[in-house]
């Protein structure tokens, strides 16, 4: 038998830990997971000297599509997917139109259907969208659903009445409710405050947009999710308390997951004063304290997700805050830098190469309902691969990104750890700084039964 691919000799991050050995695929699934002896293949490739890891599941992820093709769209964005060793991105219903009705969800499934190289899934709007929906939109395979504390999102934003009650239905439904922990009364109010001190420089958005706004958020939301069995999922952790908070109430036994990002692993609010509007996101970047313990939350298992939180604007939109940084929008382009300064971070000891896996692959596919058909390499699982070369070089240059606007907020950072390779369902999507992919290959993803 001649079996499609075989990636050889490569250290293979394994449930089981780390193996050197070969990844037999064929048909798109893990076929074998050896140590020696190989079989014949197709294609032979020579991982020695490079680490073998599942495909990154981005959940959280903002394509723009539809709704803003300058920004970006389903091509473009999971072309830098791709390059970024991301074999499924989920997307964040704060599209136009929102993804809040079955209507949209398949308007946006149609697009993503013609235009994803990768693989992809859809977040579905909760805020104050009517428990029909919902339920619809759970039926069609939204994989979780997100509302917003702040009213930056007209009908994705939620009342706490309606969060209640959105995380009864999601608890019977079995799907996550993501919030944006930001409390929006807070957020109106300090934006006065800010507008009427008369600043416009960078660390007026990190000022006037303190990190009780998130602490308060985070601690209501799990109150109210408490008195359900609702999974709460905490988007873009940026601080301290809400790590604390979290760390609390997983103790005591309640379903909370947590997730942070790069921006905030890697930044603190001195890269406002360094970067300016390239830097602003929602919630802010924050202190070298909160920083450290979104570290430790991450390694000691408190947060249990990594994601981009890739949200694309364009280069005069965000270059507006230069003048005025609150005429800035917050957020991104960040999908294709995630893997890399990561692995940067596993070579400077931040974190190890099998947490980073846990964060990154398996905990967004067992969270997503993915597991076992994605997240690890496994026997009989899709053969979503990333071959990285952890001695790889890397400088950061937005001119050479595959997103549609060449910016990124890591301007000119150095590191060291490169995906040179990426699989998706056993086709070489990413090889050697060429995207290999067709746009049209990815496969919706929704919860397996
Ligand atoms: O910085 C952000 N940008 N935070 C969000 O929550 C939304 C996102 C966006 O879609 O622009
Ligand atoms: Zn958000
Ligand atoms: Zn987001």
């Amino acid at each position: 038998m001649t079996v499609d691919i075989v990636i050889k000799n490569g250290l293979m991050v394994l449930p089981s830990g780390i193996t050197q050995g070969s990844l037999v695929i064929d048909d798109g699934k893990i076929i074998g997971i050896l140590k020696s002896s190989e079989p014949k293949a197709d294609r032979i490739i020579d991982a020695t000297g490079k680490v073998v890891l599942p495909g990154m599941i981005d959940m959280h992820v903002h394509l723009r599509d539809p709704g803003f093709p300058e920004r970006e769209d389903f091509e473009s964005g999971t072309r830098a997917a791709a390059a970024g060793g991301v074999t499924t991105v989920i997307d964040m219903p704060n599209t136009v139109p929102a993804t809040v009705t079955l209507e949209a969800f398949n308007q946006k499934k149609a697009i993503a259907d013609g235009k994803s190289l990768v693989d992809f899934g859809f977040i579905g709007g909760a805020g104050e969208v009517p428990q029909k929906d919902i339920i619809e939109l759970a039926q069609a395979g939204a994989t979780s659903f997100k509302s917003f504390l702040i009213a930056r999102f007209k009908e994705l934003a939620a009342s706490d009445y309606t969060l209640l009650k959105h995380m009864e239905l999601l608890a019977e439904l079995d799907r996550p409710l993501l919030v944006h922990a930001e409390n929006g009364d807070l957020v109106d109010k300090y934006m006065e405050e800010a507008v009427a001190s008369g600043r416009t420089d960078p660390l007026a958005h990190c000022d006037f947009r303190p990190d009780i706004a998130e602490i308060e958020a985070v601690m209501r939301c799990i109150t109210l999710a408490a008195e359900t069995d609702c999974h709460l999922h905490i988007c873009h952790m940026s601080a301290e308390g809400s790590v604390d908070i979290l760390e609390w109430a997983q103790s005591t036994g309640q379903l909370v997951t947590g997730e942070t990002s790069t921006n905030y692993l890697l930044f603190t609010r001195d890269a406002m004063v360094e970067r300016g509007p390239y830097a602003k996101v929602d919630p802010p970047l924050r202190s070298k304290d909160d920083q450290l313990r979104l570290w430790e939350g991450l390694n000691d298992g408190t947060i249990d997700v990594l994601a981009s939180d890739h949200a694309p604007y364009t280069k005069e939109e965000k270059e507006r805050g230069f003048d005025n940084i609150f005429d800035a929008p917050s957020g991104g382009v960040v999908i294709e830098t995630t893997l890399p300064l990561m692995l940067d971070a596993v070579n400077n000891d931040r974190i190890s190469l099998e947490r980073l896996v846990e964060v990154f692959s398996t905990n967004p596919a067992v969270m997503n309902g993915f597991y076992p058909m994605k997240g690890d390499l496994m026997l009989g699982s899709d053969a979503d691969v990333v071959i990285a070369d952890m001695d790889m070089p890397f400088h950061i240059k937005g001119e050479n990104l595959q997103t549609i606007q060449k910016i990124t907020p890591y301007e000119d950072m150095k590191g060291k750890g490169m995906p040179v390779m990426t699989l998706v369902r056993g086709k070489v999507v990413y090889e050697d700084g060429q995207v290999t992919g067709k746009p049209g290959y990815g496969v919706f993803q929704g919860p397996l039964e």
